[in-house]
């Protein structure tokens, strides 16, 4: 098959052929036909990101390498941030940037055991499940409809003097919160900001006169590859920030808790590995296997990287498709909404979200129940989500610190997040969808509501 070719010239054919099988097998998008099923997400992909994975494989270093750092690179130049550290999950990602925040390195502005960080329960489980690991307590506070992001009225009533260390949220199905408002009050208080970006990468906001995108606001930000996700690398991640001190914790929370920098396969960049003193190891303990934290190892393959760098390329394009997906549920909904039927996810002021979702909450007063709706679409093909957990503190996770109250807080009432758990349900606006798929939603939904 290879006779007469170097590696170089084999690579290259096998690489011509893997476009070709995906072109003719993976490409063939279906026209869509009444009664079938629309997914509420999807992996957009095209032979770019299987002939990176074939290329990553073919070299075979498995593990974070040349995809890693280029991704890495790219990233942080698209969300207009310094540094970026590829994980294996955003879960992950979000345990990397809360632990980041426990560092001793920070002095008094770490967070410790008992410390307070303000959150909200109208979300996914493991933008808190770090803290309450770790055995800091989460704040909740309620969350405003139809922005679904925190009530930035309560963060002064949250706020403990002391103990509060961070605020630590989501930017709900890609609508950003108030980052203006919780930007001020973490300057006021000098406490932290985890921005979990999972569900919002390419969204943006404008703060102080100036256009940024989410997650490069706030001290630290997170993103998710995981498939129904913006963008995908099958299981992925992402850790970002502008500060120095904060990229070199995170990357060693990543990395085993190690106080080396050295990348995969490297030793000794310093050019100081044997002659140094640590703790009261011995001098010039060989600084690779010299721990500063009680890290995990979260590093993504390279085979992952490759996927998100051919990714990456498309994603401009993904976010004027969700946009526009947006606007078309919006426009085609908006009578639903004017009867009263429905509430209809609007954007948060300053901001111009790259939506994960089309949240709706149905108005039971007038006979539309969620429960009802959800079925009714479900039956005709349309799959539906819940907003994750609704409300988390309503969770088996919570029975045990429900029963002694103790381990969080809950700060005024979670009124709307409860209605979020009851009312509330979204449908799809990946870049995949088409007009067709949308008009079906969209009088799918109209029939429900009948
Ligand atoms: C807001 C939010 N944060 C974190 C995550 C976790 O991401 P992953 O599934 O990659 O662990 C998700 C997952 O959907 C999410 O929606």
């Amino acid at each position: 098959m290879f006779e007469g070719m170097n590696e170089e010239q084999a690579r290259k054919k096998i690489l011509e052929e893997v476009a070709e099988y995906c072109n003719e097998f993976h490409n063939t998008k279906k026209e869509y036909k009444e009664g079938d099923r629309i997914s509420y997400a999807s992996r957009v992909y095209d032979s770019d990101e299987m002939v990176n994975l074939v290329d990553s494989s073919l070299e075979f270093w498995l593990t974070s390498g040349r995809y890693t750092a280029e991704f890495e690179k790219e990233f942080a130049k698209y969300i207009g941030v310094k540094f970026c550290s590829l994980v294996n999950s955003g879960s992950s990602a979000n345990l990397v940037a809360f632990m980041t925040l426990t560092s001793p390195s920070l002095g008094d502005r770490r967070v410790k055991r008992g410390d307070e960080v303000i959150t909200v329960a109208a979300g996914f489980p493991t933008t808190v499940a770090p803290i309450i690991q770790y055995g800091a307590v989460p704040v909740f506070v309620d969350v405003t409809i139809p922005q679904y992001n925190i009530d930035v009225n309560m963060l002064e009533e949250a706020y403990s003097e002391g103990k509060t260390k961070a605020v630590m949220i989501a930017h709900t199905l890609g609508n950003p919160f108030d980052l203006g408002a919780v930007k001020a009050f973490c300057d006021k208080h000098d406490i932290w900001l985890i921005e979990d970006n999972c569900d919002a990468l390419g969204s943006q906001y404008k703060i102080n006169g100036e256009t940024k995108f989410t997650g490069g606001v706030g001290d630290i930000g997170t993103s998710s590859f995981y498939p129904p996700h913006h963008m995908t690398m099958g299981e992925g991640g992402a850790v970002y920030t502008n500060d120095p001190i904060l990229n070199k914790i995170a990357r060693s929370f990543r990395d085993w808790g190690r106080d080396c920098v050295c990348v995969s396969g490297q030793d000794n960049m310093c050019g100081h590995r044997f002659d140094r003193q640590y703790g009261e190891l011995p001098l010039g303990y060989d600084h690779k296997y010299v721990y500063s934290h009680f890290g995990y190892n979260l590093k993504a393959t390279d085979m992952q990287a490759a996927v998100g760098c051919a990714q990456l390329k498309k994603f401009p394009n993904f976010v004027k498709k969700r946009r526009e997906n947006y606007a078309y549920l919006y426009n085609a909904l908006k009578p639903l909404e004017d009867e009263g039927k429905l509430i209809l996810p609007i954007p948060c002021e300053n901001s111009d979200p790259s939506w994960f979702g089309f949240l709706i909450t149905c108005n039971p007063d007038k006979g539309v129940k969620r429960n009802d709706v959800v079925k009714f679409l479900e039956d005709r093909g349309v799959q539906t989500r819940m907003l994750f957990a609704g409300n988390l503190t309503k969770h088996p996770c919570f029975d045990e610190m429900r029963k002694t109250g103790e381990g969080y807080r809950i700060v005024g009432d979670l009124k709307n997040t409860d209605r979020i758990m009851n009312d509330s349900f979204w449908i799809g606006v990946y870049p995949g969808m088409d007009e067709p798929r949308l008009k079906y939603m969209a009088e799918s939904i109209r029939k429900a509501c009948e």
